[in-house]
């Protein structure tokens, strides 16, 4: 806009602007995979909910760079296998660091009580007959903690998405890594709902 303002004008046009947009573009380039991912990551949370979540994301913006590097060059006419193969090493490192950890079922037993505990602390302000958390004006889902019954009968989802971080939603209620093991184990120990 400025250099066609200044063409307007019959002035001398200044490069600049233009050589601006053009490195701009370049960025651009290389965050398409990474911005991609962020758009779809809330099917991801164990890379957001991970403790370290800004460092997962600089190992993935990474790999995206590494990817789109080979389609900057092989426009170019030439094509470097490496470079997605680095970006997808890197991927497959990550999946390794992040799996999650297998709990020890055979240790002590996390009773009934503490695990009703934690849901009553962590997850019924949203998952309740009536939740009290702003913005909630029904259970999400239909998903009630509150009942035995009713934990009994998310048990396998509700194990699932405490493990992968998905839940609390954004950990709004504060969960800790501890009260997360404690669940995870309760489920491995056969998600009893009486002590
Ligand atoms: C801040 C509100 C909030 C809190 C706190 C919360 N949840 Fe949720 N929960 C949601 C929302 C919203 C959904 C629906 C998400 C969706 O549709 O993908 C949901 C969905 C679920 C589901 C159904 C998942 C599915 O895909 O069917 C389960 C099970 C669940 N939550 C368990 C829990 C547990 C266990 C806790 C506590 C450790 C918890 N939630 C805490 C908001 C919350």
């Amino acid at each position: 806009k400025k250099m066609v303002e200044q063409i307007r004008r019959g002035e001398q046009v200044d490069p600049m602007p233009g050589i601006v947009g053009k490195q701009r573009s370049v960025h651009n380039t290389y965050f398409t995979l990474p911005v991609l991912f962020i758009m779809i990551s809330n099917h991801y949370p164990m890379t957001y909910a991970n403790a370290k979540g800004w460092l997962v994301l600089g190992v993935l913006m990474l790999a995206g760079v590494l990817i789109r590097q080979f389609f900057v060059l092989r426009h170019r006419g030439q094509v470097k296998w490496w470079l997605p193969a680095a970006g997808v090493a890197l991927i497959a490192l990550l999946m390794v660091l992040m799996a999650p950890k297998q709990v020890d079922a055979g240790g002590e037993k996390v009773s009934f009580a503490t695990v009703k505990a934690i849901m009553a602390q962590r997850c019924i302000a949203c998952h309740a007959d009536k939740p009290t958390f702003e913005g909630f004006a029904q259970a999400p889902k239909g998903v009630m903690l509150q009942t035995p019954e009713q934990i009994a009968a998310h048990a396998v989802m509700s194990a699932q998405t405490v493990a992968s971080g998905y839940m609390p939603l954004g950990n709004l209620t504060a969960i800790t890594e501890e009260e997360r093991e404690k669940i995870a184990i309760w489920f491995a120990q056969g998600a009893r709902t009486a002590d």
